[in-house]
This record gives C-alpha cells, structure tokens and sequence, in this order.
C-alpha cells in the first residue's frame, strides 16, 4: 500500500515537471522511422554468433534488438532507440551486442539521424566497412562507442568535427583502424574527451619525435579516463600525462614505454594504472610512491629489477597490485599492515627469496594471493587473518613445515596451489574449505594417512595430489565421486588402488585428464565406459603388459596419450587417429608393422613411437601428411627406402630415424621442412653422397648422419 501511495506522488511530481515532454513524447519523426528501418535491413541478423567466453564475458545479454523494430509501430519504443522527451527526435541508439552483421556504406540512412547524441554499436560485425567518413556528420554526438565492430582502415578526419564528443570508444579485438597524428590531433583539439578507449587501434605513426602520451596530454586536460592499450605507441610516461587534473584511468598495457623517474610533485587523482607487458626496466620508480590516489596497481610482465620498493606502501588505498613477471628479487618487506585494504596481490614469477612476510597473513581483505614461482623460504604461519580468501598460489617455491589447518579451512577458497614445494607431514585435519574448485598439492613430501576428507570436496574439478608419501591406500574408485572432477593426477602415489571390477561401479562423467604414472600399476583392463569424456591419458612408466587394451581404443575423445616406460607388445587395433594430437608409445615392446599407419591422421602433432620393436616402411601416409611436428621412430626395425614425398612438412620440427634399416637415398624432399630443428637418420644404411641441399634449412641445429654410406666427409655433428 505504501508503494503504491508513494508511485502515484512520484507520478504527480514527474507530470508536473515534464507535463509538455509526456505529451509530446509519442510519435517518431516519420523520416527517422523510415531512416532506422532501411539501416535495418541494410544489415542482417546473424544467427550463427559464436558464444565463446570473450563475448560472454562483453556480451552478457546478446539479443538481435533490430529485429523488434517493426514498419507501423512508433520508433520511440522500438528496442535500443531514445528519442528527446520534446522534440521527439532520435538522439540515443543502443545497439550494443545486437549481432549485426554487414557493411556500413556511406549512403546508409544512419547518418540521416542528425540529431543523435549517444551511439552504441559495440560488439557488431561490420568487417569490411571503412569506417564512413558520415560519423563526422553526427555533430551532436556526445558518446560514441564503435568498440569491437571490426571496421578497418583510415580513421576519417572528419571524426574532428564532433565537437561535442566526451566519449569515444574505438577499441577493437582485432587491429584495423588506423590513426593520423593529425586527426587525432584536430579531434583533441575540438573536444572535451572525458573518455578515450582506443585499444588495438594503430597509432604507431605518431612519433618518433612526438611523444604520443605528451601529444594527448597537452591536448585534452579534461580526461578522466585513457585506454590505449596495444597501439604501437612508443613513448615516454612522463609528469604530463601523470599530472592531468582529472585523469582517474590510465591503461597503457602491451606497448613500448619508458617510465622517467623524475619528481612527481602534483597532486593526482589517479586511481588506476596499468603498464603490463610495456618493456619496462630498472628498478620501480620512486615517484609511484606520490600517486597515493592509487587502488590499483599493475606492472606485470615487464623487466622490472632491483628489490620491492618499500616507498609502494605509501599507496595505502591499494586493493590491487600486480607485480607478477618481472625480475626482481630479494626480501619482500615485512610491511604489509600498512596496506590493508588490498584484495589481490601477486608477486608471482619474480626472484624474490627469503621469508613470505607473516604481515602478509594479517590482510583480512584479501581475496587473492599469488606468490608462486619464486624462492620463497621458511613455513606457513599457524594462524591467518584471511576471512575472505578465494585462491592461494604459492606453488614453484620453497616452502617447508608443514600445511597449517587453518588454510585448510578458509571458508570462501576456491582455489589452492601448494604444489612444487617441500612441505612435510601429515595432513591430521579435516579438508572443510568445500568451495574448493582447484586442489593442487602435488610434488610435495607430505606423509601420512592419505587426507580422506578430500572425498568431499564436491566442487573440485582440479585436483593434483602426486608425487607425495602417502601411506594409507588410496582408493581411485572414491574420486569418481567428485563429480566436477576434469582434471586427475595421482602419479607417484605407490599405494593407490585401482579397483577395476566390475562390482564395484563408478564413472568419472567430466574428466577429461588423467594421469597416473609411476603407479606401479600392473595389470588394467576393465575400464571400459568409466571415462567417456577423457581426453587426455598418461599411464607412463607403469608395468602395463600385452596390447594396450580395448577400453582406450572406445574413448573417442582422446587426443593425447602416453603410454611410455611399460611392456606393452603391440598397439592391438588401430586408434581412432583422425583427432589423435599427442601419441607416445616409447619404450615398449610393441612390434606391430607400421607401414599403413596414421592413414587417418589429420591432427597428430606429436608421435613417439621411440625404443620398439616395431616392423615394416616408413609410414607412407605420414610422408605425405602436412600436420605432424615431432616424428621420433629411433631404434625399431623399420626399413626399405625412404618416400622422397616431404612437401608440405612446414611446422616439422624433429625428424629421428636413428637406429632403423632403412636404405637408399636421403629423401632431398626434406629441404621443404622449413621449420627442422633436430634431424637424426644416423645408424641405418642410407647410401648417398653429402647431402648439401640441406644448408637452405636455416633453423636446422642437430644433424646426425653417422653410420650410414655416405661419400665425402660426412660425419659429423653441429
Ligand atoms: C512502412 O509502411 C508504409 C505503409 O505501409 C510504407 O509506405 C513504407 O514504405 C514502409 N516503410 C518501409 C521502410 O518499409
Ligand atoms: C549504397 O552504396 C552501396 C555501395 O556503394 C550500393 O551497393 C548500394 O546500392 C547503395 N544503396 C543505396 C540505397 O543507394
Ligand atoms: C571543430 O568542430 C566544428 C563543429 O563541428 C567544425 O565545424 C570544425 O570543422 C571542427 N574543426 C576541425 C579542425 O575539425
Ligand atoms: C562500449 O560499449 C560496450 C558494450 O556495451 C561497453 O562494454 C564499453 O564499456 C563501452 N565503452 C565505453 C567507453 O563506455
Ligand atoms: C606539450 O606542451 C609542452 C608545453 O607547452 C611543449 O613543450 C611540448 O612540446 C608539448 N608536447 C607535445 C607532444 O605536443
Ligand atoms: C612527492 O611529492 C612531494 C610533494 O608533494 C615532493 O616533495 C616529493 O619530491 C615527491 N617525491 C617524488 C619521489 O616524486
Ligand atoms: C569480504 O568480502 C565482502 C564482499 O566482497 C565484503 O563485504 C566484506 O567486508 C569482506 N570481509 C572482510 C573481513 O574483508
Ligand atoms: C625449513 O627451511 C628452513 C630454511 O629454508 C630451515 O631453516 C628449517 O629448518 C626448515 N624447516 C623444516 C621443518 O624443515
Ligand atoms: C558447489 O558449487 C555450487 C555452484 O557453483 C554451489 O551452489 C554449491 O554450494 C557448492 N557446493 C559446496 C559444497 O560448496
Ligand atoms: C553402472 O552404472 C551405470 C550408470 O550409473 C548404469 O547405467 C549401469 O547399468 C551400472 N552397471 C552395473 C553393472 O551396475
Ligand atoms: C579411418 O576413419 C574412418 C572414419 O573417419 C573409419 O571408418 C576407418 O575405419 C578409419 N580407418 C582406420 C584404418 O582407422
Ligand atoms: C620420445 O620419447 C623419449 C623417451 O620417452 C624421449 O627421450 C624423446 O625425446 C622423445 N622424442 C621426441 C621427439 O620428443
């Protein structure tokens, strides 16, 4: 009732105000009707867009907005269009993520509608159109948003006619508009621009002499926000642009820059800063430490050296710093009560070493911490502040003791990466952090009762537990209950205990990797149907004997198997090769005839069929396959001639033929593989003289040709 009485006084008050505007509001102008209809079909709906997660992530609601519009009904309520509460005129079109596809031609009765003021066509695909010179007619656009419409070519000048822009956003996923200095210079001279997005646009023709950063600075003193990120702008990030009264945004990621540490006394106001992968180095420059508007610092990937800059805690609002990928090193400063608020922190893949500072541990914000892939030393403190922690990485380190309860139970985690440390012990309490998505504890030296609590982790879809000492079984039947499990490792866990009968039924639904080597396993042979969506197998190093059996044959999905360091004796059928990416059956006994194999290859990349015993030609159909990179055959007993047929061998890499019986001519077809690094034929009984044609490979580093009849002196190794 309250609501009720409360809509009808906010009616009221509303009509008061806008009486004229309510009246007037209805009807589209009949020529604007008529443009927004021929720019509608000048265009189609395309009803095959790919959905993949970059659209999603941009692209929450895709919905094809012109296809509401209907001839007869009033423009003003049609989907994405807003006409002026007055004069009825069409000045907001909205077409973000309409799937809209088709070319923009300059005669299109888009640029009909004078009097838009905001335009939103992001996320169409417009490829092949120019971008129309027309957009220049629009003179009252304030907002202008061609993000990811995949125009190309010239920016046209005419873009500085819109004199009223305070928002453009040119982005685009793939590079094709390109700047002239003056055109951009003429626009930032005849505007006020708030806002400038132009990700992947081409602005490398502004410069050398003119430092792009300096050019916009100078020119548009009222920006509050500047994306360039992947321009091709080379530049210097000075005081300038650093000291821009407004600028609250300044992302420049993925281009060349230079950061010049001079003073930087200005009072800024900006809050987030992002140079990743910019080629920046030296050491972290000290004037950072005066943006202390600053939440969000990233400087990841770039060559940054010297030690953790102490000065950064000035920046006490920080909730974000990413200092990952870069090379700096030594002791991280104890200091991080100072910045409480942040939420995410990585110093992953520097060369930092010593202790994890226990300051660290008192963040009660955080929500993300990665510090992996350094030398960090020393134990986990037994008590953490973190209530609000969802992922942990701290793999790639040093770090011994043993893993603290109170990791083990943090509420929110969803991700924990202990993996590739030294931690000991046991595991004694239960595992009740049940958000856990990602559980990797693998190449550790943990002990004891295997954490049975693990079971229970519903949620889990990685999980990487080998490599450590388990000492009670672990039975494999008991992970199928983690439904959402896609990817299983086990290696090295001796005790583990493959119940492969068939009273005992399981199925692992979504696992899609599995990898179990150096498992001791021996004899495995009814799991047929328990992996229907496994796509990726490694049961290397095991004691696996007899034909690889019947149950791998039936997973159709499988693209990557290594069945390396067993006993198997033959391969039995023939795999379903055409999707087949990664085959390894070295060190075996197989001795299957080869010569007709991989006739259905059309994706093997990789096939190391190394250390057998198996018979027959070289395989015909791979001679003439264009696919495969790494083709390993040494030591079998394969022979005959050579096919002479290696034309279209570009992405192959390594050719080891070592230790065969094959005879006859080299094959002068090889000098096509363009991309031949390794290249063994030593140990068989090719007969012909140096083969010179093979300097033309420029990439080629080893070459073995030893033990074979070769005239001229022509053994030897580079
Ligand atoms: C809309 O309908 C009117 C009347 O039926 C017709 O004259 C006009 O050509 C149509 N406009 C478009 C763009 O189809
Ligand atoms: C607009 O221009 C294109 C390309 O020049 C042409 O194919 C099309 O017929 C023109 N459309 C109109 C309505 O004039
Ligand atoms: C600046 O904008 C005005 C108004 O649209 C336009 O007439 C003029 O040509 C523009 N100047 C430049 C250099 O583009
Ligand atoms: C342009 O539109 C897209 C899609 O609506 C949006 O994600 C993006 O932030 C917009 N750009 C600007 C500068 O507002
Ligand atoms: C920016 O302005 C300063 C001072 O007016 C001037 O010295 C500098 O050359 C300008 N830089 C660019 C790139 O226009
Ligand atoms: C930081 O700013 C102060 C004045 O606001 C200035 O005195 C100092 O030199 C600046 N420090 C750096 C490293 O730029
Ligand atoms: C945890 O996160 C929530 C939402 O992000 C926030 O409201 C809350 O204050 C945080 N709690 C702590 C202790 O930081
Ligand atoms: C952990 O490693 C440090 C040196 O890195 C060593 O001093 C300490 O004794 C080790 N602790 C354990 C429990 O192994
Ligand atoms: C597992 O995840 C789902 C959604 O992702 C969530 O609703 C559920 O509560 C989670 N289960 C547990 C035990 O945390
Ligand atoms: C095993 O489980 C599957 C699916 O849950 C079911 O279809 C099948 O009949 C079961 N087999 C046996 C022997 O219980
Ligand atoms: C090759 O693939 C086809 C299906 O694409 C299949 O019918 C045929 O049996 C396969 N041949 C071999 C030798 O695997
Ligand atoms: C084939 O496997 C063996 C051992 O399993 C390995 O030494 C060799 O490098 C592999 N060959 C290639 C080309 O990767």
């Amino acid at each position: 009732m309250m609501l009720v009485v409360l809509r009808v006084v906010v009616c009221v008050h509303m009509f008061m105000l806008f009486h004229f505007a309510c009246l007037s509001s209805h009807s589209c102008h009949p020529e604007e009707n008529s443009a927004l209809l021929h720019f509608k079909t000048s265009l189609i709906i395309d009803t095959t867009f790919y959905d993949d997660d970059y659209y999603a992530q941009t692209c929450p609601h895709v919905y094809p907005k012109t296809s509401t519009w209907k001839n007869g009904t009033d423009c003003c309520s049609w989907m994405g269009v807003t006409c002026h509460s007055v004069s009825g005129h069409v000045i907001g079109l909205d077409l973000a993520c309409s799937r809209l596809e088709g070319k923009i031609h300059p005669n299109n009765t888009l640029f009909h509608l004078t009097h838009l003021q905001t335009l939103n066509f992001a996320f169409n695909n417009f490829y092949g159109s120019e971008l129309p010179s027309q957009f220049g007619k629009l003179v009252s656009l304030t907002h202008l948003n061609l993000s990811d419409c995949q125009f190309k070519g010239d920016i046209p000048s005419q873009i500085s006619h819109l004199s009223k822009l305070q928002s453009l956003d040119l982005s685009s996923f793939y590079h094709g508009l390109m700047w002239e200095e003056t055109t951009l210079k003429r626009l930032l001279q005849n505007t006020s621009l708030r806002e400038i997005v132009l990700d992947k646009t081409d602005m490398s023709s502004i410069g050398p002499t003119t430092n792009p950063l300096s050019l916009i600075a100078n020119l548009s003193s009222t920006l509050v926000t500047l994306s360039l990120i992947e321009t091709g702008i080379r530049g210097s990030l000075t005081n300038d642009i650093l000291c821009l009264p407004n600028l609250q945004h300044l992302i420049l990621s993925r281009n060349e820059l230079s950061v010049h540490p001079s003073e930087l006394s200005c009072t800024t106001s900006l809050s987030i800063l992002e140079l990743v992968w910019c080629e920046i180095q030296g050491p972290i420059s000290s004037p950072f430490s005066n943006l202390t508007h600053l939440t969000s610092l990233n400087l990841a990937q770039n060559q940054l050296n010297g030690p953790f800059p102490s000065s950064l805690l000035n920046l006490q609002r920080l909730t974000h710093l990413d200092l990952s990928r870069n090379e700096l090193s030594g002791q991280v400063p104890n200091v991080f009560d100072r910045l409480t608020n942040l939420q995410t922190l990585s110093l992953s893949y520097n060369n930092f070493e010593g202790k994890l500072p226990s300051s660290l541990f008192t963040l009660t914000q955080l929500s993300q911490l990665d510090c992996s892939f350094n030398q960090f030393e020393g134990s986990l403190p037994k008590q953490v502040a973190f209530s609000n922690l969802t992922q942990l990485f701290l793999e790639g380190n040093l770090l011994n003791g043993t893993i603290p309860p109170s990791i083990l139970s943090l509420k929110f985690l969803r991700g924990l990466d202990l993996s590739e440390n030294q931690f000991t012990g046991h595991i004694s309490s239960e595992i009740t952090s049940y958000f856990l998505e990602y559980l990797h504890l693998c190449n550790n030296k943990l002990q004891g009762n295997f954490p049975e609590s693990i079971y229970h982790l519903v949620n889990l879809t990685s999980l990487c537990l080998s490599s450590n000492s388990w000492s009670s079984t672990v039975h494999f039947s008991l992970f199928s209950k983690l439904q959402n499990l896609e990817y299983l490792s086990l290696s090295g866990c001796n005790s583990l205990l493959l119940e492969s009968e068939t009273s005992i039924n399981y199925t692992f639904f979504n696992l899609q990797a599995l990898q179990l080597f150096s498992n001791n396993i021996i004899g495995w042979s009814k799991f047929s149907g328990k992996f229907p969506q496994l796509e990726f197998l490694e049961l290397s190093s095991n004691k696996l004997e007899g034909k690889v059996p019947q149950w791998i044959h039936d997973i159709h999905s499988l693209y990557h198997l290594k069945l390396s360091h067993n006993m198997f004796t033959s391969i039995g059928h023939q795999f379903p090769w055409y999707h087949f990416e990664y085959l390894d059956l070295s060190f075996n006994l197989m001795d299957d005839d080869i010569s007709s194999f991989f006739c259905n290859t059309t994706s093997l990349k990789v096939i190391n069929l190394s250390h057998n015993r198996f018979t027959g030609t070289f395989p015909q159909c791979l001679a003439n396959s264009s696919y495969f990179m790494d083709l390993d055959l040494q030591m079998n007993n394969l022979h005959d001639t050579l096919p002479d047929t290696f034309k279209h061998l570009d992405q192959l890499e390594t050719l080891n033929l070592n230790g065969n019986q094959f005879k006859g001519l080299l094959p002068k077809s090889l000098s096509n593989s363009i991309s031949l690094v390794d290249l063994d034929l030593g140990n068989n009984q090719f007969e012909d003289t140096f083969p010179n044609w093979l300097q033309n490979l420029s990439t080629l580093e080893i070459l073995v040709l030893r033990g074979n009849k070769l005239w001229s002196h022509c053994q030897f190794e580079i």
